[in-house]
């Protein structure tokens, strides 16, 4: 039985594109930390099952992130999808899910790690802007990248519409990545992504 786990904090943008992606699995399960986040509701809607686990209950970082983790390993996941996930995870949780933890970020990293990606963007002058699916690894918003895809900065954008050009992005990008990771095309080495049967250019959007 071939298992994905997404894990959110809010909206659910990306969460809803995974659950309407028809992605080759047998059960999605939906976890958030946040017991008001928005895509719980919208994960129900669309028949997941949904799994609140509030980090304000748990004293620390390690506490919170090993709850959480007993609760993945309930169910075996193939894979673990952070979408919008708004939480630092210890190096312990990383490592337990190394190969099989992806996360999306609006920017075109290694540029933009962080938060206030497209506010940073836009004050710094840059004209070419995107997302990125990649690995997780311990460094915040660093890891072997999937798939990225590139969007122009226009002169008049503000953050609201350049964000709203990246979102679209990001909503076609990570269920292609996590369409190639279910159908095993993907292979890792420790830095660099490979996809079978794909030539190198599918892994970039323009
Ligand atoms: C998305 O833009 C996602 O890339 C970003 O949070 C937003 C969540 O929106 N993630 C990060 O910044 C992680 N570093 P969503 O809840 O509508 O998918």
């Amino acid at each position: 039985m071939k298992t994905l786990i997404i894990l959110i904090s809010g909206r659910g943008s990306n969460m809803r594109a995974l659950l309407e992606a028809r992605l080759p699995v047998d059960r999605i399960i939906v976890i958030s930390n946040n017991p008001a986040a928005e895509g719980l509701q919208t994960a129900a809607t669309k028949g997941a099952q949904t799994i609140c686990i509030n980090h304000h209950a748990f004293s620390d970082r390690t506490t919170f992130d090993s709850a959480l983790a007993d609760e993945i390993d309930r169910y075996q996941p193939d894979l673990i999808a952070l979408a919008g996930f708004m939480r630092i995870l210890t190096d312990d949780f990383v490592f337990r899910y190394h190969r099989r933890l992806m996360n999306i970020h609006p920017s075109l990293l290694p540029a933009f790690p962080g938060l206030h990606t497209h506010k940073r963007v836009l004050d710094d002058g840059v004209k070419i802007h995107g997302c990125t699916v990649h690995f997780v690894t311990p460094k915040l918003d660093h890891g072997p990248i999937v798939i990225q895809a590139a969007v122009p900065v226009f002169p008049n954008d503000t953050e609201k519409t350049l964000a709203d050009r990246v979102l679209k992005q990001e909503h076609r990008i990570y269920p292609q990545a996590v369409r190639w990771f279910l159908q095993g095309r993907i292979r890792l080495t420790e830095n660099t992504v490979f996809i079978a049967d794909t030539c190198v250019h599918d892994s970039v959007i323009y």
